[in-house]
């Protein structure tokens, strides 16, 4: 049997990463590990319980009140974010978590929070991990690093059909001015900004379907895995 490796995943919002993430991990039979979904669901309780995140105490506080969890959902095969044994996985992807996630991701000590969980899901490998510093500093020794991007223009619309069918309010606007201000703040951010990491692979698929991006990565996993 081929020997287990690490998958990052990092690009900016709404490029397919979870996408592909997904595929490659059933494809393989790893573990998906959604990063994103853990500042969402920190986001999602700093606002309910109405925590100022520009208060250290404040946070750490809140911070210790947090137990996230991935759960798997026996029909779908796949985890399911759970905020204090509660399923969040849905509530998570509103607008109104991704219009602040980036500001509570920005935080130090909620990446330092987060970054230990998932460093601890990758010990036994066989995990592909998207995000936004996975390759950078989740899993710096990561034997297949993808960068993810795609034309803005083309991340705009998949982001709107994908939170249309949600909600029939949603605009093409907001949601354009929502990922332009996403990612700006988690490129410019002082701690742990997107960038590509030195060893990562560019995958543009701008011009790509979902599946034709899944066989080109699945390529570059059989040429790590042989060489492992
Ligand atoms: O992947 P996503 O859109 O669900 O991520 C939500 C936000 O969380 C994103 O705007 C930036 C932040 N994030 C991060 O800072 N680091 C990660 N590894 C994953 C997400």
């Amino acid at each position: 049997m081929a020997k287990k490796i690490i998958i990052a995943i990092d690009g900016w919002s709404s490029c397919g990463k979870s996408t592909l993430a997904k595929e490659l991990a059933k494809e393989l039979g790893y573990l998906y590990v959604d990063s994103g979904a853990m500042y969402r669901a920190i986001t999602l309780y700093f606002l309910r319980n109405h925590v100022d995140w520009t208060d250290k105490h404040e946070v750490k506080n809140a911070l210790d009140a947090i137990s996230l969890e991935f759960i798997l959902n026996e029909k779908s095969q796949l985890g399911e974010m759970h905020l204090n044994g509660e399923n969040v996985e849905y509530v998570i992807r509103d607008l109104v978590v991704a219009e602040k996630v980036s500001d509570v991701a920005a935080i130090k000590e909620v990446r330092k929070f987060a970054v230990n969980q998932q460093q601890q899901m990758g010990k036994k490998k066989g995990v592909i991990m998207d995000g936004r510093d996975i390759g950078t500093v989740v899993f710096p020794k990561a034997e297949l690093k993808i960068f993810l991007t795609a034309d803005n223009a083309v991340r705009v619309e998949r982001r709107f059909k994908e939170l249309f069918e949600k909600n029939p309010n949603v605009t093409i606007e907001e949601v354009k001015s929502n990922l332009e201000m996403r990612d700006y703040i988690d490129s410019h951010r002082e701690e742990s900004p997107l960038r590509q990491a030195d060893d990562a692979i560019l995958l543009d698929n701008t011009n790509l379907t979902a599946d034709e991006t899944t066989q080109k990565a699945l390529k570059l996993v059989k040429k790590v895995m042989s060489s492992n």
